[in-house]
């Protein structure tokens, strides 16, 4: 989506600016062309060398040269298919929502037609401060899209909002823009609801019982799902996964029971719902209020089920779309084509850890798709793949 466009990028002076030589190689291994302008305060942050080396484009943050010569701010403007203002420090916002021009950056900023997008960063409490609440409000009333800032550790050493959104979360803001625009976009206006990850069931306060799944397959399908348009809804267990459209929103759960009780909060409202989790079968039927000590030879704990989220899923299914996974190591089909009767669902995405580069933790899975009436079977792929046959299977079923 990305390829050919042309991505101008206005870097103030923050600290975030260390990570805009991330975004600029993201946006040009995506096939982008990509300008960037400096703010004059910008350049004690990062210099020109490294993001002209990665955009290989000159890289400007004055009107003149020291040559004589000047940088037409119009063109420049004219150029650009986006503009993104990041880091966009509480004094750049400021400026630009004042309509104050003094320097190059705001002045391209002024001049620019094109879409707007700005990742404010700053301290806590400057990002909380009223002023910077108001111009993040006009700078939205302008038509602006703001790609908000998150929360976690800041320079200062304090932990709290605002915090640049990682690189790739820029670049994927653009991106869904542009989708958006080309209406690309099978799944617009479709709500999805996908599980991830494993499920922990405590046993006392240090121990648990769970699983090898990493989360990865779930997270490849979340992110082409909102790729395509979605408004995804990702339940996911404990995974060092990372999401990055803005329109995926990421619920994190423990145990079977809470999975459980939040998929039960969006399932009505949703249009297809995915489980992809590797959710625990049993739960410790009492977790010990204590670190349970090493008395014995042996330790008897007792299991009771948990509440399989997927049939019930579907026992309740009226206009969704219901897909769940089978993982097995024998029997495999047979397996599969009884969990897809038994839970109701209209497809299942069967991995058997039989083969190679299957199944939990890698990059990579190796599917086979059943319906009631059809089987597909598909090569060894990367996850990303595997979620693109998955969503254009699903997409094809629902047309
Ligand atoms: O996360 P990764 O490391 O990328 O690994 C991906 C994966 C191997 C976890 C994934 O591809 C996968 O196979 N997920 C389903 C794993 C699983 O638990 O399969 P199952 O056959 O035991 O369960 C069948 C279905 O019922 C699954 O959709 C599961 O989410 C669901 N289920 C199971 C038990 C339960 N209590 N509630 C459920 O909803």
């Amino acid at each position: 989506m990305l390829r050919g466009k042309k991505i101008l990028m206005i870097v103030t002076g923050g600290i975030a600016a260390y990570k805009i030589p991330f975004a600029v190689r993201d946006f040009i291994r995506k096939g982008a062309e990509v300008k960037v302008v400096l703010t004059p305060s910008a350049e004690a942050f990062v210099t020109k060398l490294t993001l002209s080396t990665l955009s290989k484009n000159e890289v400007v943050s004055d009107f003149y040269n020291a040559d004589g010569s000047w940088n037409n701010h119009i063109e420049l403007a004219k150029w650009a298919d986006a503009l993104l203002i990041a880091p966009c420090t509480a004094n750049t916002l400021a400026k630009m929502v004042s309509g104050t021009c003094d320097n190059l950056a705001l002045a391209v900023y002024m001049s620019a037609h094109c879409p707007v997008f700005i990742a404010p960063a700053m301290d806590l409490d400057m990002y909380a401060h009223p002023s910077t609440k108001a111009n993040i409000e006009k700078a939205e009333g302008f038509g602006h899209r703001i790609i908000p800032a998150q929360y976690g550790e800041l320079a200062s050493g304090l932990v709290g909002m605002g915090r640049m959104a990682e690189p790739e979360t820029l670049v994927s803001a653009v991106e869904e823009f542009f989708i958006h625009q080309n209406g690309e976009q099978a799944f617009l206006n479709k709500k999805i609801l996908i599980t991830a990850g494993p499920t922990y069931e405590a046993i006392d306060p240090v121990r648990f019982i769970g699983n090898h799944s990493s989360g990865k397959m779930g997270y490849a399908l979340a992110e082409e799902a909102a790729r395509r348009g979605a408004e995804v809804i990702l339940i996911s267990g404990v995974s060092a996964e990372k999401v990055s459209y803005p329109s995926i929103q990421l619920i994190k759960i423990t145990s079977a029971k809470e999975m459980y009780d939040e998929v039960f909060k969006y399932y009505d409202k949703v249009d297809i719902a995915i489980a992809s989790a590797a959710v625990a079968d049993y739960t410790p039927k009492e977790v010990s209020p204590e670190k349970i000590k090493k008395n014995d030879d042996r330790l008897s704990i007792e299991l009771i089920k948990t509440p399989d989220i997927l049939k019930t899923m579907g026992e309740k299914k009226e206009q969704q779309f219901l897909v769940g996974f089978a993982l097995e190591t024998h029997n495999e089909e047979e397996h599969a084509k009884a969990k897809l009767q038994k839970k109701n669902l209209d497809m299942i995405v069967l991995n058997s850890l039989k083969d190679k580069g299957a199944g939990f933790k890698g990059d990579t899975n190796k599917i086979q798709i059943l319906t009631p009436n059809e089987k597909k079977s598909f090569d060894l792929k990367t996850k990303q793949e595997v979620a693109r046959d998955i969503l254009d299977f699903i997409q094809l079923k629902i047309q």
